[in-house]
C-alpha cells in the first residue's frame, strides 16, 4: 500500500516553534527521508471558519502566513503538496456523507472538542439567543470534516500533536463505519506522535501549559533575533532558584523543557561558550551535565538563557532568511498554493468518486445509467 502523509493546520496566526518541535520539524524530515510516496500538507482555512465566522479576513490574512512559515521552515514544494482546504470542495462534500456516520453523542464525547468548547465559551449560554452564544454546528462537527481531510488523500499517516489524537481516533472510527456499511473505499490512518516528550505540548515562555497566541506567550518562527532574545530573557524558569548557588528544579523550568525540544549535542561545541563566566565557568558535554549542575546549585538562569538563545537561533536564524528571500517572492508562494490547491483536488475527486461508488449514488456514471435504467423498468414492465 502506498504510504502518504496529510496533516494541517488552521491559519489563525504564524506558527510558533510549539508547531514547530510539534510537527512542522517532523514533517521536513519526513519529507526528506524519502520513504512517503506523496505528502499533503494543508492549510485548513475552512476549519479556521469553524470558530470565526464573523472575522474570514483574519483566516484570509493568515493563509500567507503559515504558507511562508511552512516554506522557510523547510516544506519543499517538489516533494510536499501544499494546498487551502476551502478550495478542494470534495472534502465538503464527503463530510456530508460522513456526518451520517457519526453520533451527535459520539462529538459530545471527543475531548479535544469538550475542551475547545470551553476554552472559547461557547457553552456558557446555550439558549442560542444571540451569535455569540451556544457552538456552532460546523466547529462542533470539525471532527468529521478532519476525516474528510484525511481519507480524501488515503493518508496512511498523520503526523500532528497529541491534541490531534481525538480526531484522528474519530476518524479510524469514520473508515471502518463506512467500509463495513458501503464496502471498502476508505484507508484507515495511522498517528504519529513526536517522540519527544518536551515537543507533545511545549509550554509557553510564561510556564503555561500551551503556546498560544492569546496567552501571548509565544515564539514565532518570524520573530527576529532581538525578539527571541527579550522573550527568553523573561522566560520562567524555577521560581524557587533565587540565589546562584541555590539548588534548581529542572522538572517544570521552561527553559530545560525548551533545551529538551531543541538542543543537540553538537551545539555544546558549538555555544560552549555561554557557560564561561567571570566568576563560574563550566565545560559542559551534555544537557544531562547542565541538568545536573543545575540541580545541584551554582549554575545561573542567565547562562542557561543564554545557551537557550543561541540554540534556538541556531534553528531559528535560517528559517527566519528564506522567509525574508521569500516575503520579496509573494506570486512564487501563492503559485505553490494554487497548483498544490490543483493536484489535491485530483485526488481528493478520486475518493469521492470511489466513495459515491460504494454508496451506490454515482447514477449518472459512465455504464451505470443504462443499468439503472434496466434495473428500475423492471418495477414498471406491464404483464404481457
Ligand atoms: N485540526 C488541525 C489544527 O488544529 C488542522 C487540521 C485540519 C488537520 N484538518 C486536518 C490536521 C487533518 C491533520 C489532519 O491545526
Amino acid at each position: 500500500m502506498a504510504k502518504i502523509i496529510l496533516t494541517g493546520d488552521r491559519p489563525t496566526g504564524r506558527l510558533h516553534i510549539g508547531h514547530y518541535v510539534g510537527s512542522l520539524r517532523r514533517r521536513v524530515e519526513l519529507q526528506n527521508s524519502g520513504e512517503f510516496d506523496k505528502i499533503f500538507v494543508m492549510i485548513a482555512d475552512a476549519q479556521a471558519l469553524t470558530d470565526n465566522a464573523d472575522n474570514p479576513e483574519k483566516v484570509r490574512q493568515n493563509i500567507i502566513e503559515v504558507a511562508l512559515d511552512y516554506l522557510s521552515a523547510g516544506l519543499d514544494p517538489e516533494k510536499t503538496n501544499i494546498f487551502i482546504q476551502s478550495q478542494v470542495s470534495e472534502l465538503t462534500e464527503l463530510c456530508f456523507f460522513y456526518m451520517n456516520l457519526v453520533t451527535v453523542q459520539r462529538l459530545q464525547r471527543n475531548p479535544t472538542v469538550k475542551a475547545e468548547i470551553q476554552m472559547r465559551g461557547f457553552s456558557e449560554s446555550n439558549d442560542g439567543s444571540d451569535n455569540k452564544a451556544g457552538t456552532p454546528v460546523g466547529f462542533f462537527c470539525y471532527p468529521i470534516s478532519q476525516a474528510a481531510d484525511i481519507t480524501a488523500f488515503k493518508a496512511t499517516c498523520v503526523p500532528v500533536g497529541e491534541d490531534q489524537e481525538p480526531m484522528i481516533e474519530q476518524t479510524r472510527e469514520i473508515v471502518r463505519k463506512f467500509n463495513s456499511t458501503y464496502g471498502p473505499a476508505l484507508v484507515e490512518p495511522q498517528i504519529l506522535l513526536p517522540e519527544n516528550a518536551a515537543c507533545l505540548r511545549l509550554p509557553g515562555t510564561d510556564g503555561k501549559a500551551k503556546m498560544s497566541k492569546s496567552l501571548g506567550n509565544c515564539i514565532y518562527l518570524s520573530d527576529s533575533a532581538e525578539e527571541v532574545w527579550a522573550k527568553v530573557k523573561s522566560m520562567y524558569t524555577d521560581p524557587g532558584h533565587l540565589q546562584v548557588s541555590d539548588p534548581g528544579k529542572v522538572e517544570g523550568n521552561t527553559v530545560f523543557t525548551y533545551l529538551d525540544a531543541f538542543c543537540r549535542p553538537e551545539h555544546f561545541e558549538m555555544f560552549g561558550d555561554c557557560f564561561h563566566g567571570k566568576k563560574v565557568s563550566f565545560d559542559f558535554k551534555s544537557l544531562d551535565e547542565v541538568k545536573a549542575q543545575y540541580r545541584a546549585g551554582g549554575l545561573g538562569d542567565m547562562m542557561i538563557k543564554n545557551f537557550l538563545n543561541a540554540v534556538l537561533n541556531d534553528t531559528l536564524e535560517p528559517i527566519r532568511k528564506r522567509r525574508a528571500e521569500l516575503e520579496q517572492n509573494l506570486p512564487y508562494v501563492y503559485e505553490v498554493l494554487r497548483k498544490g490547491s490543483e493536484v489535491a483536488r485530483a485526488e481528493a475527486a478520486d475518493t469521492l468518486a470511489a466513495v459515491k461508488r460504494q454508496m451506490r449514488i454515482n447514477y449518472f456514471d459512465e455504464g451505470v445509467l443504462d443499468e439503472l435504467i434496466k434495473e428500475q423498468s423492471e418495477k414498471y414492465k406491464k404483464a404481457e
